[in-house]
């Protein structure tokens, strides 16, 4: 088996340092998370729409698909997070990673039961935060990222150094713009002990979106995304019948309880079950634009370590 050891592939015992993102409905099941981890990467199960039985079941699934380790994802703002907590405990996933609320809400429970715990953060603040809580990764999120980029859109680039230098005994995985090997050969040259891929990802064999979802994608380019929804959760979604209404409402400044009614009877479900993509939010990040073709999510790995080979030995050396 190839490895590329760093200090997060050391903590979660992992042969490489390729985070597949956990991604609503895209990997709410268990086989883009199998698959990946089978390869030597971290499937990650996103639990965030997921009703309880069908988490139970998929979460039972990961345990008997593979003997890699594996991640949930769990917004902590969705409905019933507690009961999602006691039902993530009695399965002792690998890894937990948590995102959009405190840390110390879930911390001890999870270590009692020997789960790594990793938090997504989008600032520095929230970083130190989280740090000092004890979490033992942080996932930093910069502004390229499709879905929820942070507020004041600074650039994965700038907040995983920004990090590093704040918390430089923790380790970090990178998420946000990262789309092949020569994109996790920056990451780790910045700092990052690994790097998380969404959108690259979505266009796996597994991953359970809408096929036309997944041909948005492929068609996308890099300047395709939009940022909608300022002030109401903002994400980065392929541009589309919905993101237009959206950003003339903005440029307008209509009202948010008007703003907010559209931005919410769009849903990224629309999209990525029922093959909406004109008026769905087709949730991608700019690197849609560097994604070229539909593989096995196994195949999508070996490509990134082939890839990350590659830019490796294109590196100059230093001469003197
Ligand atoms: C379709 C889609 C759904 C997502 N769902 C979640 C989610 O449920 N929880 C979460 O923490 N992040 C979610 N994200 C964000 C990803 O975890 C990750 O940060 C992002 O995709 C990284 O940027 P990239 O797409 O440029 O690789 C989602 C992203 C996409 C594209």
């Amino acid at each position: 088996m190839t490895r590329i050891v760093t200090p997060v592939t050391r903590l979660l015992g992992i042969d490489l340092p390729i985070v597949q993102a956990g991604m609503s409905w895209a990997s709410s099941s268990s086989a883009l998370p199998l698959a990946v981890s089978n390869a030597g990467g971290l499937g990650v199960v996103a639990a965030g729409p997921m009703r309880l039985p069908d988490l139970d079941r998929t979460l039972a699934e990961m345990a008997a698909g593979t003997d890699r380790p594996w991640a949930v994802n769990l917004p902590l703002y969705r409905a019933g997070a507690d009961e999602v907590i006691d039902l993530l405990l009695r399965h002792r996933p690998p890894v937990l990673i948590a995102s959009q609320g405190g840390p110390r809400r879930y911390l001890g429970r999870f270590h009692d039961v020997g789960t790594r715990c990793l938090h997504v953060v989008a600032g520095v603040e929230h970083a130190r935060k989280a740090a000092d809580a004890g979490v033992d990764a942080l996932v930093v999120v910069g502004a390229e990222a499709g879905g929820h980029p942070p507020p004041e859109m600074v650039t994965t680039q700038v907040l995983v150094r920004a990090v590093t230098r704040t918390v430089p005994e923790v380790p970090v995985i990178t998420s946000g713009g990262i789309a092949d090997g020569a994109g996790l050969a920056a990451m780790l040259a910045l700092g990052a002990g690994a790097a998380q891929f969404g959108t690259r990802f979505l266009a796996s064999t597994e991953a359970t979106v809408h096929a036309a979802y997944k041909q948005a994608v492929l068609d996308a380019g890099v300047d395709a995304t939009r940022t909608v929804g300022h002030g109401l959760g903002v994400i980065r979604a392929l541009g589309n019948d919905f993101t237009a209404r959206m950003l003339e409402l903005e440029a307008s400044g209509a009202e948010e309880s008007l703003r907010r009614r559209i931005f919410q009877a769009s849903t990224l479900k629309t999209a990525a079950l029922h093959g909406d993509v004109a008026e769905g939010k087709v949730e991608a990040g700019q690197s849609a634009g560097l994604v070229d073709a539909v593989l096995p999510a196994a195949e999508i790995v070996a490509r990134i370590v082939r890839e990350y080979r590659t830019a490796r030995a294109n590196l100059p050396s230093i001469t003197s």
